[in-house]
């Protein structure tokens, strides 16, 4: 086998036997909203000399794919909003090896950003949206305009990504009664789109997350009395469960920390803007990987080799109790989920 081979081969296996396939990479903390499940109203962001810089960002994404991993997902805080942000999308877009590079974007700069993000090589598109009542939205998000998501959501669509997905976080009494209305919308349009059970991160101030909580069953149930839900094996190798309806192409998917774990079939790590290698979502276990890299600016088997070890220490699975007050001190805006 010649060296350029073997360097491909997979590498990163945990303690447990799961294999490390899927990266996300935070690219800022920062966001043009403020969702409520997410950030508290008065964040403070990290100072921007602390973060990894785009040139590292893109090392980083390169050596995973040299580790055996074969999907990039760049998340935030809002990724768009990170100045030239485009030059990590190009150069990641260029690794064989990766065979999905993605973005999860709260949609509001897609009208300028999607034909770059096309020509790129981003292959998918995750889009947040927990709304379509406009005042709604404005409160979950504390201050957004639907209609820019709208119009991003559009450009995704008219510059041909296919799958478009939306992300929606379902909270009792805010938005539960939208499910329906929020799956006409994706069929309309040929999309996919995954509900989501909130994540205790963070300290959030806005409302009590356990009262909050609406399950992905009573989800479930509520969409049974509108459409012919069957359960499918698909997997776009995150965590959501997808189900099919028979008249329409569109995928429902639901992630479901709490109420059917899926950190058995954990297949992933993240790094944070500041280049922290995250673990486990809903754990602390990382190393510093902004650290690796600057000590070892010419020898990227040195800060492989420190990626292989992590995998010693990726845990078992989150803790998520929401009868607790959040125990992660992490914002999702931190993580990039
Ligand atoms: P696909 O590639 O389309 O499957 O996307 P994805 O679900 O992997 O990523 P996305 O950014 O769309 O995330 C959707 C939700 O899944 C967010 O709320 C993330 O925080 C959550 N999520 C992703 N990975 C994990 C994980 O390892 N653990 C937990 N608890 N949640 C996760
Ligand atoms: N719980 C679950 N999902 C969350 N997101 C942000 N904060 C939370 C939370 N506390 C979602 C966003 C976005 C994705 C990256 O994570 O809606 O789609
Ligand atoms: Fe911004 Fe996404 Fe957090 Fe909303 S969920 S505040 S869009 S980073």
């Amino acid at each position: 086998m010649s060296k350029s081979s073997q360097s491909i081969q997979p590498m990163l296996i945990d303690r447990f036997g799961r294999q490390v396939t899927y990266v996300r990479l935070s690219v800022t903390d920062r966001c043009d909203l403020r969702c409520v499940y997410c950030m508290s109203d008065d964040m403070t962001f990290v100072p921007r000399e602390q973060l990894l810089t785009l040139e590292e960002i893109s090392r980083i994404g390169r050596l995973f794919v040299e580790l055996g991993v074969n999907k990039i997902r760049i998340s935030g805080g809002e990724p768009l909003t990170r100045r030239n942000i485009l030059q990590v999308f190009q150069s990641l877009g260029e690794l064989d090896g990766l065979h999905d590079l993605t973005i999860t974007t709260n949609g509001t700069l897609l009208t300028r950003y999607a034909q770059d993000l096309k020509d790129a090589g981003v292959t998918r598109i995750n889009v947040s949206l927990d709304s379509l009542d406009s005042d709604r939205f404005t409160s979950i998000t504390r201050n957004g305009k639907l209609q820019k998501t709208l119009d991003g959501i559009d450009a995704a669509l008219e510059m041909g990504f296919k799958n478009v997905k939306l992300n929606t976080v379902v909270l009792k009494n805010r938005n539960h009664d939208e499910t329906h209305k929020l799956v006409e919308f994706v069929r309309q349009r040929n999309m996919d789109i995954s509900f989501i059970e909130e994540m205790p991160l963070g300290v959030i101030g806005d409302h009590d997350r356990a009262e909050a909580y609406y399950s992905s069953d009573q989800i479930r149930a509520d969409l049974s009395k509108h459409y012919d839900l069957s359960a499918t094996d698909e997997t776009t190798g995150g965590p959501a469960s997808y189900y099919r309806m028979p008249d329409s192409q569109s995928k429902v998917g639901f992630i479901s920390p709490h109420s059917h774990n899926f950190c058995e079939s954990c297949n992933r790590v993240r790094v944070t803007a500041e280049g922290s290698l995250l673990l486990c979502l809903g754990q602390e276990h990382s190393i510093d990987l902004r650290r690796a890299v600057r000590a070892n600016p010419l020898d990227d088997e040195a800060v492989k080799q420190a990626i292989i070890d992590s995998m010693q220490i990726k845990p078992k699975g989150h803790d998520f109790d929401l009868s607790r007050p959040a125990v992660i001190m992490r914002h999702m805006n931190a993580t990039g989920g």
